[in-house]
C-alpha cells in the first residue's frame, strides 16, 4: 500500500529501524515538551481562505537568499543519514536536488561533504558546528567552500548536548563501519559509553565549543565570503543582533525539541521575530512541519520559507532516495493544494490576513 502521509512515513520507518536508530531520530530532550509543542502549535491556528480567486495558474515556486527553489520548504540537516540508508545522504543530496529545492548537509554526515557535493543536482548548504579548535572550524569551511557548497549555517542552539533519554538508555553508538565523515581520528567516532549516556553527546562535548560568542560568529564571517545563517533563533533581541552582524538569514529552530526542553514552539516566534528584523535578513522556521498548511501558515507569518527534518529520515529509511522523493512529492502536492484552496496563485499571495489566531474570532 503506498503511503500517503508523513505520519504514515514516520509509522513505517519506526517498524524498520532497531530501537537504538529509532530512538537516535525521533527523539526530544528530557521530556520532550518542545518535541510536541513544536507539532501542537501549527494546530492552534486556523486559516481564513478566500474564495472566488482564479487559481488556475498558480506556482509554488519562490527564492531563498536569491536561490530559486520549487517551493518554499527546504531540508533541514540532520546527522548520521547512514543509519537510515546504506547510501546516506548521497541518497538524499539526489532526492532533495530531483525536488529542485536545497539541501542543508549536517557537519555530523556519515558521507564527507565531497562525495555528497559531486552526487548533488542542486544546491548544498553546509552546516557548520564549531569547534573549540578554530582550525577544525576553518578547515571544515574550506572543505565545504571547495565542494560547491553555496551558504554556510551556523548552528548556535547547541553550547552543550541536552540529554535525549532513548540515547542513554541504548548508549547510543555509531555502528562499526560507520564515522563522521568530515572528521578524523577520535572526532570522527561515535562509541558507546559506560555509564549510561550517548556516545554522541560525549563527542560533542568534548569538541565542540562551549564558549562561543558573537565575537566568534564575526571570526567566522572572516573565515568565509558565503552567505551565512544562524540556526537556533528564539529571540528577538537574538535576530537583531544578527541582522546588525550582516548575517543573511536566520533559522527560527529550537533543534526539533532536541536541545532545551520546554523552549518555545518555534511558531510562536515567527510573527515577534519577522516584526523586529523586518527586511534585513531572511527567516527560516523548522519544527513540527509535516502539512502543507503548516508550510501556508508560516508564510503567512511571515517565514520566508521552512525547513523539515525527520519526515526526510523516514523517507531515507523506508525507501532510501525515492523515499525522500516521494516524501517532497506528498509535501509539494499538500502545499500547491492549500495555496490553491487559499486563493493563493502564488507564495507573494500568501498574507497574514490568512490567518485566524487563537482566540481572534473578530475581523474580517
Ligand atoms: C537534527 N538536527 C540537527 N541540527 C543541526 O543543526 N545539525 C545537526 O547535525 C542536526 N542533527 C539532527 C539529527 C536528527 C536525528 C534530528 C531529528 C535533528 C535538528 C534539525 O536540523 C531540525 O532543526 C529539526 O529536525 C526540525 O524539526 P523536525 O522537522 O524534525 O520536527
Ligand atoms: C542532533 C545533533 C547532531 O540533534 O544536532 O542529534
Amino acid at each position: 500500500m503506498p503511503l500517503i502521509n508523513l505520519f504514515e512515513y514516520e509509522e513505517r520507518a519506526a517498524e524498520i529501524l532497531n530501537e537504538a536508530r529509532l530512538g537516535y531520530y525521533s527523539s526530544g530532550a528530557r521530556d520532550q515538551i518542545s518535541l510536541r509543542n513544536n507539532r501542537d502549535a501549527w494546530e492552534t491556528i486556523h486559516l481564513l481562505p478566500h474564495i472566488l480567486v482564479d487559481v488556475a495558474n498558480r506556482t509554488t515556486k519562490t527564492k531563498i537568499l536569491d536561490t530559486p527553489i520549487s517551493m518554499p520548504l527546504i531540508v533541514s540537516p540532520t546527522a548520521m543519514h547512514k543509519l537510515a540508508h546504506p547510501e546516506g545522504e548521497v541518497a538524499t543530496a539526489r532526492a532533495v536536488g530531483k525536488a529542485g529545492t536545497i539541501m542543508i548537509l549536517s557537519t555530523l554526515s556519515t558521507v564527507p561533504v565531497e562525495e555528497v557535493a559531486a552526487a548533488a543536482t542542486g544546491p548544498i548548504w553546509f552546516q557548520l558546528y564549531i569547534y573549540k579548535n578554530s582550525k577544525d572550524t576553518e578547515r571544515l569551511i574550506t572543505r565545504a567552500t571547495e565542494a560547491g557548497c553555496s551558504a554556510i549555517v551556523i548552528t548556535v542552539d547547541a553550547p552543550v548536548w541536552d540529554v535525549r533519554e532513548a540515547d542513554s538508555r541504548n548508549h547510543f553508538s555509531l555502528p562499526e563501519g560507520m564515522r563522521l565523515a568530515n572528521l578524523t581520528g577520535d572526532m570522527s567516532s561515535v562509541a558507546a559509553q559506560d555509564s549510561p549516556a550517548s556516545g554522541l553527546g560525549a563527542n560533542l562535548n568534548k569538541y565542540l565549543s562551549c564558549s562561543n560568542t558573537w565575537d566568534t560568529i564575526r571570526d567566522v564571517q572572516k573565515m568565509t565570503d558565503l552567505p551565512i545563517l544562524l540556526k537556533g533563533v528564539l529571540r528577538t533581541d537574538d535576530a537583531c543582533r544578527a541582522a546588525e552582524l550582516g548575517i543573511k538569514g536566520i533559522v527560527i529552530s529550537n533543534h526539533g525539541g532536541r536541545q532545551l526542553d520546554t523552549a518555545a514552539p518555534t511558531m510562536t516566534r515567527i510573527a515577534p521575530i519577522v516584526e523586529a528584523v523586518g527586511d534585513q535578513v531572511e527567516v527560516l522556521v523548522d519544527g513540527g512541519v509535516r502539512r502543507g498548511t503548516d508550510v501556508i501558515k508560516a508564510i503567512a507569518l511571515g517565514a520566508k520559507s521552512v525547513m523539515v527534518g525527520r519526515p526526510i529520515l523516514w523517507g531515507l529509511t523506508v525507501d532510501g532516495s525515492d523515499g525522500i522523493s516521494h516524501v517532497l512529492a506528498l509535501l509539494h502536492e499538500e502545499i500547491d493544494t492549500a495555496m490553491a484552496l487559499c486563493g493563493c496563485p502564488s507564495v507573494d499571495d500568501i498574507k497574514a490576513d490568512l490567518l485566524q489566531l487563537p482566540h481572534d474570532f473578530s475581523g474580517r
